[in-house]
C-alpha cells in the first residue's frame, strides 16, 4: 500500500527538503513563500499512468484531465502534449483551455448549470461532449447548435443513485444531490426521449461522477452496472447502442499516512472488469470508454511551501500546552480543511530537527479562528520564525479554490524539473488585487 503523500522526486536530504533536485531553501529565496511547488515529471507520470491504464485494457478510450482541480496554460499544454482530454465545468475553465487552442474535440464539458453564453461559447467553439445535467438545457444545446449549423455531442449525466464513500460534501451521486438526472426517477429516460426530438443533437452515451477521494471501487461497479442497464434499455428500445460512456473521477490520494488508495492500476482493472463482465451479460459491445481524475493526477504532485512567522504556547484548560505555529498562508490558499475538515501532514522543510515533537497547531494570517491548516499535529518544540514548512498534496482543489479573503494575493505555483525551477502561475501582487476597484 501507498502511504507517501509526496511528488516522487521530492526528498528529505539531511532534513533539507528537495524536488528534482531543487531545496526548498532555494525556492523560497528565488520565488517566496507561501508558493505551490509543482513537480513536472510526476505530473507527467501521474496523467500517463492513466491513460496507459485505460490503453491497455479498453481498445478505444480517452482520460479527461478535470481541470476544475487546477488548471492553467501550461497545465493545458502539458494535457495536450500527453494526449489527453480536458473536461471543464465552466466557462473559465473552458476559456483557459481555448487560449492554448487545445483541440475542441477533446473538450467535455459539464455543468449543472451552464450559462446560455457557456452553452454558445462551448457549441462555437466545436467542443466535443457536452454533459447534459438537466432537461431546460436540453433545448438551449440545440438552439445553440442550430446557430451553428452544427449537430452536438452530447451525454446524460446520471444520478445512478450511489453512495460513494467518502466525505459527504464531495460525494455527488446518492439521490438528494443537484448533479445530474435520477435513474430510478425515471427523469434520465425522460432526457434521452427529450434528447431524441432534436435533429442538432447527437445522443453519445452517459456519464456519472460519484464521489472524489474515494478508496475502493464498490461504488463505482454498482455504477457501471447500472449505467449498463441504462445502456441496455436504450439499445432495446432505440434499436442503437450508445457508443460512449464515462465514469467520471474520484480516485483517491494520500494525504496523511492514514490514507491507502488503490493503485492507478488496480482503480483501472476493476473498472474494466465491471465494464467487460457487464457488457458480455447485457451482449452489448463494449463502449468507447472515458474517466475524468482530477486529484489523483495533480493533487500529489505539489506541495505548499511557507515560512513560519510567530509561534505561541498556548496553555489548555484541561493542563498541557499547545504550540500555535503561524505560516504565511492559510485558509485562502486552503480552505479544505476549514470546508471539508480535511487533514494534512506538516514537514520541516529547511533543517533537521533534534527537538521533541510537541502538540502543535498549524494556522494562517487571517483574520479567523477558523483558519487552521492543520487541527493536531506533533512538530518539533524548536520550530522558529524563518523556519520552512511543508504541507504535501496540495496539487487538487487548493490553488483553484484559494480567494482573497483579507486581500491575500494568491501564492504562484513553480514547476521544477531537472534542478530548474519556472512559476508557471505567478504571485498575485496588490496592483493586481486593485486592478478591478472602479472609484
Ligand atoms: N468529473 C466530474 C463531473 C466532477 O464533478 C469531478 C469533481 C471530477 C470529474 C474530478 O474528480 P476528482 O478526480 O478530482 O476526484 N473541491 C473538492 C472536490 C470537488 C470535486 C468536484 N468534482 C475537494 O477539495 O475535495
Amino acid at each position: 500500500m501507498n502511504h507517501n503523500p509526496w511528488a516522487s522526486n521530492v526528498k528529505f536530504e539531511n532534513g533539507e527538503l528537495t524536488v528534482a533536485g531543487m531545496s526548498a531553501k532555494e525556492l523560497a529565496a528565488e520565488y517566496g513563500t507561501p508558493s505551490f511547488i509543482l513537480d513536472e515529471d510526476d505530473f507527467k507520470m501521474r496523467a500517463s499512468a492513466f491513460t496507459n491504464a485505460m490503453k491497455s485494457s479498453f481498445d478505444s478510450s480517452i482520460v479527461y484531465y478535470a481541470s476544475k482541480a487546477f488548471i492553467c496554460k501550461q497545465i493545458v499544454r502539458w494535457v495536450h502534449e500527453l494526449g489527453m482530454g480536458i473536461d471543464v465545468a465552466t466557462g473559465g475553465e473552458l476559456e483557459v483551455a481555448l487560449s492554448m487552442e487545445f483541440p475542441a474535440h477533446r473538450i467535455q464539458v459539464h455543468g449543472n448549470n451552464k450559462s446560455l453564453a457557456e452553452i454558445d461559447r462551448a457549441v462555437g467553439a466545436g467542443v466535443g461532449n457536452i454533459v447534459i445535467d438537466s432537461l431546460q438545457e436540453i433545448p438551449r444545446v440545440a438552439e445553440a447548435a442550430k446557430k451553428y449549423g452544427k449537430t452536438q455531442s452530447v451525454m446524460i449525466r446520471l444520478n445512478p443513485g450511489v453512495e460513494a464513500h467518502t466525505l459527504e460534501a464531495i460525494a455527488t451521486a446518492h439521490t438528494d444531490v443537484k448533479f445530474g438526472l435520477s435513474i430510478a426517477s425515471g427523469v434520465a429516460w425522460d432526457a434521452v426521449k427529450e434528447i431524441a426530438k432534436y435533429r442538432e443533437l447527437d445522443f453519445r452515451g452517459v456519464h456519472a461522477h460519484i464521489g472524489s477521494q474515494i478508496f475502493n471501487m464498490d461504488g463505482h461497479r454498482l455504477t457501471i452496472e447500472r449505467m449498463l442497464d441504462f445502456m441496455a434499455r436504450y439499445r432495446d428500445e432505440f434499436d442503437r447502442e450508445l457508443p460512449d460512456v464515462d465514469f467520471g473521477g474520484g480516485f483517491g490520494i494520500v494525504y496523511t499516512a492514514e490514507d491507502a488508495p488503490l493503485a492507478i492500476d488496480d482503480a483501472i482493472a476493476q473498472i474494466k472488469d465491471a465494464v467487460v463482465e457487464g457488457c458480455a451479460a447485457r451482449n452489448l459491445k463494449i463502449p468507447h470508454v472515458a474517466i475524468e481524475p482530477g486529484r489523483s493526477i495533480v493533487g500529489p504532485t505539489m506541495f505548499t511551501l511557507y515560512e513560519v512567522g510567530t509561534t505561541k504556547v498556548v496553555n489548555l484548560e484541561g493542563g498541557g500546552n499547545r504550540n500555535y505555529i503561524s505560516v504565511d498562508g492559510g485558509m485562502s490558499d486552503n480552505i479544505r480543511p476549514g470546508l471539508y475538515g480535511a487533514v494534512y501532514e506538516a514537514h520541516l522543510a529547511n533543517r533537521t530537527s533534534n527537538a521533541l515533537p510537541v502538540a502543535s497547531r498549524l494556522v494562517g494570517k487571517h483574520c479567523e479562528t477558523g483558519d487552521i491548516l492543520i487541527r493536531d499535529i506533533d512538530l518539533p518544540s524548536d520550530i522558529a520564525p524563518g523556519d520552512l514548512l511543508a504541507i504535501p498534496a496540495t496539487g487538487a482543489y487548493n490553488r483553484s479554490m484559494a480567494s482573497n479573503y483579507n486581500h491575500v494575493p494568491r501564492p504562484p505555483v513553480i514547476a521544477v524539473r531537472n534542478g530548474a525551477a519556472k512559476a508557471i502561475v505567478r504571485r498575485e501582487s496588490y496592483e493586481d488585487l486593485l486592478r478591478l476597484d472602479l472609484l
